[in-house]
């Protein structure tokens, strides 16, 4: 709902930005003005007719936002180009994100949670769709904070961990885990060693999507064809390196190396489900373009240079206050506030609220799960259900019945998860709706 007060200064902004451009020599060629609510804020839209306004750059420059933002007495004025010119002005306050939001319990497996963004809404995307992820924030910015929360929700989601933890402080209560597939890395020389074990297990899934009769693009491809034919399917891995920019160096000898193997990294990485967590302080020049390019989501914490968080997607990361640990500025939902993740805290695999309530309700049939029972219990499509019961044949969680068509048994994998996963539902969330004004901050 947009007040009468926010209505009536509505009003003062529209005649006071047109004649504060008047003032500066520039035309007030403002061809229509809008209010909307977005995330809890209610903006004030003013659109510049760019056809009547010339050359643009003295419409766009910092100095003017700057300038009109003191002629409107402090309210901030962004610009958003994305669409046109559009000058935003933020009439409600700021709303304020919590500085402390804990992982909840029950949020979803299927997905990677993040956080909350300002309008409170939660904040989750797919493993696929992350692709690799690259997080910068300078010393206490919360960089540890969040590859535990990513590495506890890997375990959750039974993939396999490759972890490189220098200062020895962010994974202790995974050290020794059953999902590590080498021990945690503590120094350059062992992190080294994670990333070539890396690319031994690349070369490895290469061998085996070869041994396959039709080629697979991609992890979710190859399981599917190995399950058919009787093969195991392999897990996704999540390899987090951070200090990554050490690593990768010691790793890229010559600069211009540096860029190729990260790109090779990357690339290969993908086909075999194999994701990468660069996390650093900063990324130097010969790394930041191939960094960019490799990671489906880049994470800024508080960056020393705002250039930097710029060229990561992430502008306004280095204006983030100091007290702020966890709040970070991301190329996909804007400002997060990531989720906390205790040190000590342990997450064991677990199930996802669909799948408990049907893994029961077969238990108490004596563990049968048939196409048919998929569909009429969860409300399911025919081509849902088998979706689903292959995905679970894929986790282990069940088993082909020889006797039936079409039917499977519980596993004693599923048994084991089902009596250690609590019963609050959690709707999942994956949100990518855009924003009304993509709001670039001056
Ligand atoms: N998501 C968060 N929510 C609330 N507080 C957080 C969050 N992340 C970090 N913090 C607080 O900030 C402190 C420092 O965070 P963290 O250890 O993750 O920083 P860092 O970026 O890894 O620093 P360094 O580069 O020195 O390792 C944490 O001990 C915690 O108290
Ligand atoms: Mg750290």
């Amino acid at each position: 709902m947009i007040s009468k007060r926010e209505q009536r200064l509505a009003e003062t902004v529209s005649v006071q930005l047109a004649k504060a451009l008047e003032r500066r020599n520039l035309r007030p060629a403002i061809t229509a003005v809008y209010l909307t609510e977005i995330n809890g804020m209610t903006l004030h839209i003013s659109v510049l007719d760019t056809h009547r306004i010339g050359d643009h750059t003295r419409y766009t420059s910092a100095q003017l936002l700057h300038q009109l933002r003191t002629d409107l007495r402090g309210m901030p004025v962004y610009l958003s180009n994305t669409n046109g010119i559009r000058y935003v002005t933020l009439l409600s306050r700021l709303p304020r994100l919590p500085k402390h939001v804990a992982l909840p319990v029950d949020a979803p497996v299927d997905m990677v949670q993040i956080g909350v963004r300002l309008s409170g809404e939660p904040v989750a995307a797919r493993w696929d769709s992350l692709r690799h992820i690259a997080v910068l924030g300078i010393s206490g910015s919360g960089k540890s904070v969040f590859l535990r929360l990513l590495a506890h929700q890997a375990v959750r989601a039974g993939m396999r961990l490759a972890l490189a933890d220098m200062d020895g402080a962010t994974f202790p209560s995974l050290d020794g885990h059953q999902s590590l597939v080498m021990p945690i890395a503590e120094t350059p020389s062992a992190t080294l060693e994670l990333i070539q074990h890396t690319l031994r297990e690349c070369d490895l899934r290469a061998h085996l999507y070869r041994s396959l009769r039709k080629p697979a693009e991609n992890l979710a491809e190859y399981n599917l064809l190995a399950v058919r034919t009787g093969k195991e399917p392999l897990p996704r891995w999540l390899v987090v390196l951070d200090e990554a920019s050490a690593a990768l160096s010691a790793l890229g000898g010559g600069r211009s190396e540096l860029g190729q193997t990260l790109a090779q990294l990357g690339w290969r990485g993908r086909k075999f489900g194999i994701h990468f967590v660069f996390a650093a302080q900063e990324f130097g020049k010969e790394l930041l373009g191939a960094v960019r390019e490799q990671a489906g989501l880049a994470v800024c914490f508080r960056v020393r240079s705002e250039d930097m968080a710029r060229r990561m997607g992430c502008a306004g990361a280095s204006r983030i206050p100091e007290g702020r640990p966890g709040l970070a500025v991301t190329d996909r939902w804007g400002l997060v506030q990531t989720y906390f993740v205790d040190k000590d805290q342990r997450l064991e695999m677990r199930l996802a609220e669909e799948e408990r309530l049907l893994f029961e309700k077969a238990e108490s049939g004596g563990g049968l799960l048939t196409r048919e029972r998929v569909m009429e219990w969860a409300g399911l499509s025919e081509w849902q259900a088998r979706k689903r019961l292959e995905g679970w044949a894929l986790r282990g969680w069940v088993e082909k019945d020889v006797r039936r068509n079409n039917a499977y048994q519980l596993t004693d994998k599923a048994r084991r998860l089902l009596s250690n996963t609590p019963t609050a539902p959690t709707a999942p969330t994956e949100n990518n709706t855009e924003q009304e004004a993509t709001i670039t901050h001056d």
